[in-house]
């Protein structure tokens, strides 16, 4: 079953029963601005679980389904391995008020099941801990699905999800794992937490379910890695390279959303991918022609025409303009590690990340994180003199 098909029938499945199709949102969150990237299918829904939008208003529903677009950097550390992925899309259903436990889990199961026909390893819930109880309620629903499933408890720190950004809905989840990965989480959003981190109940309680597409079509497709289904197939030919794959995806979309490269916040986020992806590539013997075909073969995934028609010339635009750049930045860079100047002053005089530095010559990383926090607190200071005159 090809990815195309897979998303289809997790949103038609949906819609059968009762959920309103809702297109992505866009990468960069509308009205949310502790966040850089939209990095679940909920975020764009934060307003309707809270009370402070009505979705039966806006949308004639309150149960919604979407294939949302999302960038996590924070595991960028483990792009590379068999499922991490900075972008992705991710398959939710969405309940503001309506369904709760029984259906959601029942939803899933069915799903998973019958019209994936997966074999589920084992499922997780809500052990509780702190204030928060232990969700009895999920684990018999599972029980009486089917007496045989193994049901595993974990804490906050795996079985309990959000918020995005500062504050927000969150709560216990239940999560779903198929070989050996975990692919759904369901989440039950009957909490507000705010900034200082505490937890008050919401009036309204919500369903809201997250599963990665990509992971999805690995188990279904039965592919070693995320990188071996169709999504990657024709990248992965042309990329050789994982991490060139996973980070000229994400830049792909990251502009097709209006970012540019810059020094801060989201544009930074995409200059350094775009830069860790030249370094790669230049590791391999390539150049920008590389990124170039990638690209290409990004966009001309059936699932993304929308790009290849309407996007592309930008997007080869802005990323040609931005490894111009740094190849110059790399060029002087690399002179002055060679003549054995400090990696960090070379940092600082080029803006080469350390990151990037590290992977041409060896760093003393103490040294470096010393002598960034000392260049800190000097600008700290400059600033706040000259704040006062
Ligand atoms: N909002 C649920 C998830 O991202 O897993």
């Amino acid at each position: 079953m090809q990815s195309e098909e897979i998303r289809r029938r997790f949103l038609t499945f949906f819609e059968k029963r009762g959920h309103k199709v809702i297109p992505s949102a866009s990468l960069v969150p509308e009205n949310d601005p502790s966040v850089l990237f939209t990095t679940a299918g909920m975020q764009q829904f934060k307003a309707y679980y809270v009370g402070k939008a009505n979705a039966k208003k806006d949308f004639n529903a309150l149960n919604l389904t979407s294939s949302q677009k999302c960038v996590r950097t924070s595991d960028i550390e483990e792009v590379g391995d068999e499922s991490h992925l900075t972008f992705f899309e991710m398959l939710g259903n969405f309940s503001f008020g309506d369904y709760w436990k029984e259906e959601a889990i029942r939803y899933a199961y069915e799903l998973i099941t019958k019209d994936f026909g997966l074999k589920i390893d084992y499922v997780s819930v809500f052990s509780g801990e702190g204030n928060v109880p232990e969700d009895i309620e999920s684990a018999k629903i599972w029980k009486s699905i089917n007496q045989d499933l193994i049901i595993k408890k974990f804490g906050r720190k795996d079985n309990f999800w959000g918020p995005t950004g500062a504050e927000g809905p969150c709560g216990p989840t239940t999560e779903i794992y198929v070989n050996g990965i975990e692919i759904w989480n369901i989440v039950f959003n009957e909490y507000y937490q705010s900034e200082d981190e505490t937890l008050a109940p919401l009036k309204v309680k919500g369903v809201d379910t997250g599963m990665g597409l990509e992971r999805l079509v690995k188990v279904i497709q039965k592919a070693q890695t995320v990188f071996d289904t169709d999504f990657f197939i024709q990248i992965m030919q042309i990329a050789n390279s994982r991490i060139i794959a996973d980070h000229i995806r994400t830049s792909v979309f990251i502009i097709s959303d209006g970012v540019t490269p810059s020094n801060t916040g989201r544009g930074y986020i995409l200059r350094r991918l775009l830069r860790h992806a030249y370094i790669h590539a230049n590791k391999f013997g390539g150049d920008l022609i590389i990124l170039n075909d990638v690209i290409h073969a990004v966009i001309k995934h059936p699932s993304y025409k929308e790009l290849y028609e309407f996007k592309s010339p930008e997007i080869f635009k802005i990323v040609q303009e931005e490894i111009d750049k740094f190849k110059i930045a790399l060029e002087n860079g690399l002179k002055q590690l060679k003549k054995g100047v400090d990696p960090f002053v070379v940092s600082t005089s080029f803006g080469l990340p350390l990151e990037i530095i590290e992977e041409l010559v060896d760093v003393d990383k103490i040294k470096f994180q010393k002598q960034m926090e000392e260049h800190r607190q000097n600008s700290s200071v400059a600033g706040e003199q000259k704040f006062k005159k």
